[in-house]
């Protein structure tokens, strides 16, 4: 299975040049993010040659050492893009492992303590972000730490296997994405691929909850509106950050607005059907990154805490003009691949019905 490659953005902009009338179908990925179609498409418009890249917005998010690499007017523009969503230090105090209690969902407890909990996660979370690092950034290792079941099953077969039943058993841990929200009646598949897993370790999926659950509480601090739905923010991107091998999530909201005749009149498919989510300024707030803590790795130390921020993607800000892809500059959409090697998606979805119950899909 493969992930949003150049090539798939190379096929999308001609598709989208030869055929004005493409509509997507169900599920759009792996155009999902660029499936845009529309009766008038924006010519494309010349920007100035790139000058700064993801991987300056990483170096400046994390420890000063790699920060004082990047060339001071950029950094100062892409800092004025940072909207964070917990302080941002590169030296809070240091992790504290009496801090580090069970994890539940609890984005409403103390103030300090959501702060505590992204710059030192639990431990689980800080074990998975040395993983990382000293894998030397493989997305395998930290598929590895997903349920095993779905490793020995080749994942194109697994829905086989549990359709001729015979096989149950392999496919025992795998989860069938439900409807969601009545999309299985829009006929809209939000997910890559209709099943998902949870991490082995019960800490990672709270923690992945209570990631989601932090942003759509403390998104309204900065400007973002967002709401836990499936046409607003209900996925992000896991990555590998390309240099470091640092942990990373880079989740999208707003994913699906309200076609709009006026102010948005793109033609997403489906899953977009009955959206009331407005394209309005909060677009420019879209993209939301969060990083693990960074470890020293050779030894125990940790060189950066972790980090939860919008990445502002107004016109005229450096995130717009030099990361967001012309193609997709209306859709302000940032794309995970940039930041680093793609793991999973993580998806954060209301299985209830009128009493909501949300619950993790890695896909
Ligand atoms: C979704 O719809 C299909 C038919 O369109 C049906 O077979 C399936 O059971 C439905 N699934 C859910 C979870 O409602
Ligand atoms: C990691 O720790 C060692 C030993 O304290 C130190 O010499 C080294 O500079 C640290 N690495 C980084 C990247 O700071």
């Amino acid at each position: 299975m493969g992930f949003p490659s150049l090539s798939i953005r190379l096929a999308f902009v001609i598709s989208f040049s030869v055929a004005a009338s493409y509509t997507t179908t169900s599920s759009s990925f792996p155009l999902k993010p660029l499936s845009f179609s529309t009766t008038n498409p924006p010519q494309p418009k010349p920007k100035p040659k790139p000058r700064a890249s993801a991987s300056d917005l990483l170096a400046l998010l994390g420890p000063p050492q790699q920060a004082s690499t990047i060339n001071a007017k950029e950094a100062r523009q892409l800092r004025s893009c940072f909207k964070f969503l917990v302080p941002f230090s590169s030296c809070p105090p240091g992790p504290h492992s009496e801090t580090r209690r069970a994890l539940s969902s609890r984005p409403n407890c103390e103030q300090d303590e959501v702060d505590e909990l992204v710059w030192w996660p639990p431990a689980a979370v800080a074990e998975l972000a040395r993983l990382a690092v000293d894998s030397g950034g493989d997305p395998g290792a930290i598929q590895r730490a997903l349920d095993p079941t779905m490793i020995i099953v080749s994942s194109l077969s697994c829905p086989v296997f549990i359709l001729v039943t015979y096989s149950v058993k392999l496919c025992q841990n795998v989860l069938l994405v439900p409807d969601i929200e009545g999309s299985n009646k829009s006929r809209c598949e939000l997910t890559r691929i209709p099943y998902g897993r949870h991490f082995i370790n019960e800490e990672l999926n709270s923690y992945l909850k209570l990631l989601f659950e932090i942003i759509a509480a403390r998104g309204p601090n900065v400007g973002l509106d967002v709401s836990l739905s499936r046409y607003d923010l209900f996925h992000g991107h896991i990555f590998l950050a390309t240099d470091s091998g640092r942990l990373g999530i880079l989740f999208h909201a707003k994913e699906y607005p309200a076609y709009d005749k006026e102010v948005f009149p793109y033609n997403m498919g489906y899953c977009q059907r009955g959206s009331n989510v407005m394209y309005d300024d909060s677009m420019n707030l879209r993209n939301i990154l969060w990083l693990a803590p960074l470890p020293n790795k050779s030894t125990q130390a940790w060189l950066a805490p972790g980090v939860l921020v919008v990445l502002d993607a107004r016109p005229r800000g450096i995130i717009y003009t030099d990361l967001i892809p012309d193609y997709v500059d209306y859709a302000r959409t940032l794309y995970e691949d940039d930041f680093g090697d793609v793991v999973a998606d993580v998806n954060y979805l209301n299985v209830g019905g009128a009493k909501p119950d949300f619950q993790i899909f890695i896909c």
